[in-house]
């Protein structure tokens, strides 16, 4: 009996590799590298190199290996790219899910753990947000994923398949052991852009606006550490093993931190200077996103370890530190 993580060399999909492993089960990878590192998977899980739309690699994988859960990270999630080509979503996200969907109901394998995001209620009418608010993505992102549980509902309607959708908010964070950690080529997202900069590789930090309608007009953010939520992965897993209803759940701290309130805590944690200068607004960012999680708590049992961005910000410095090249393996997914 194993577990498939679709997306396992990827970010958070390599964190919750490393936690499964860490508890003894049997994990099966399913990647291809187009953003992942082979290097980030623990040696332990099996490694099948290929992408989720190709129904012969999933047929080869299903039939290979005894899979009882599927866990699917394997998705692009960059909000500003996604404005500037869509359907590069659509197809890739939106359209692996029903690729991997249909193989799954084949193969009678019947429990889903979905990456899914904040990014999927668009611009919230109040905050914090809660799982039974609108969804209304503002970008094709955001769309693409509410496209994907909406699939999912149905095909627990029709299959029988079960589902949990996480909503994550801000991830962010490494391996406390330093072994594996953030590495985007190029990257977009913040607290890895500022270790950056406190590394010396990049001059400065850009602050996308300081208009939007919050305390110090930066944008405000929910913060989650990459293994607390590799945490509340396995525990949807077993709430779905233990028999219950699909269902979602947000995952995030209920604190929101602007942007600026995050420079801050870097340049404490680092002792770094960090440059940073006010640039315009990015497309597609939303003023506030803020988690209501109590959900998490009270139903999956979720009790984030890390509940202040300093300690989250510190493992990511320890990650950037010790890895500078990050996982230094540019152009060898071509090998696989
Ligand atoms: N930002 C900067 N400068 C940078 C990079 C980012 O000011 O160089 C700002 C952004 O404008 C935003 C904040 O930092 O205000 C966070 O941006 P990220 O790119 O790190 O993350 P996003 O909020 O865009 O998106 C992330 C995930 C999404 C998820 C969303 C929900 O990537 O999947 O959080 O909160 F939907």
């Amino acid at each position: 009996m194993a577990i498939l993580v679709a997306g396992g060399a990827g970010y958070i999909g390599s964190h919750m590799v490393k936690r499964l492993v860490e508890k003894g089960e049997d994990v099966v990878v399913a990647d291809n590298l187009a953003t992942g590192h082979r290097k980030a998977v623990a040696k332990e899980a099996k490694f099948y190199y290929g992408d989720i739309r190709d129904r012969q690699f999933l047929d080869r994988i299903f039939t290979n290996e005894d899979i009882t859960a599927v866990v699917h990270f394997a998705a692009f999630s960059i909000v500003p790219e996604s404005m500037a080509k869509p359907l590069k979503y659509f197809d890739n996200n939106t359209g692996g899910m029903i690729t991997l969907l249909e193989a799954m109901h084949d193969f009678g394998v019947k429990y889903i753990v979905f990456s899914s995001t904040a990014a999927t209620y668009g611009i919230p009418e109040h905050m914090p947000i809660k799982e039974t608010d609108p969804q209304k993505p503002i970008n094709p992102y955001g769309l693409s994923k509410l496209m994907m549980e909406e699939m999912m509902a149905w095909a627990d309607k029709a299959y029988g398949i079960k589902f949990v959708a996480l909503r994550y908010f801000n991830v962010a964070g490494a391996a406390p052991d330093g072994t594996i950690g953030e590495d985007h080529g190029p990257e977009t997202h913040l607290v890895p852009i500022i270790m950056q900069v406190a590394e010396g590789k990049r001059k400065e930090l850009s602050i996308f606006g300081d208009d939007y309608d919050t305390p110090d007009g930066t944008n405000v953010r929910d913060y989650v550490h990459v293994m607390d939520l590799a945490d509340a992965h396995i525990l949807a897993i077993k709430y779905l093993e233990a028999g219950n209803e699909s269902n979602a759940f947000n995952l995030g701290s209920s604190t929101g931190f602007s942007n600026k309130q995050m420079l801050e805590a870097a340049r404490e944690v680092t002792g770094k200077e960090i440059p940073a200068k006010m640039a315009p607004r990015r497309p597609g960012d939303p003023d506030s996103l803020v988690a209501a999680s109590d959900k998490a708590r009270e139903v999956l049992g979720w009790q984030p370890q890390y509940d202040d961005v300093h300690d989250i910000i510190a493992t990511a410095w320890k990650w950037h530190e010790t890895h500078p090249a990050g996982y230094d393996d540019r152009g060898e997914a071509t090998l696989y």
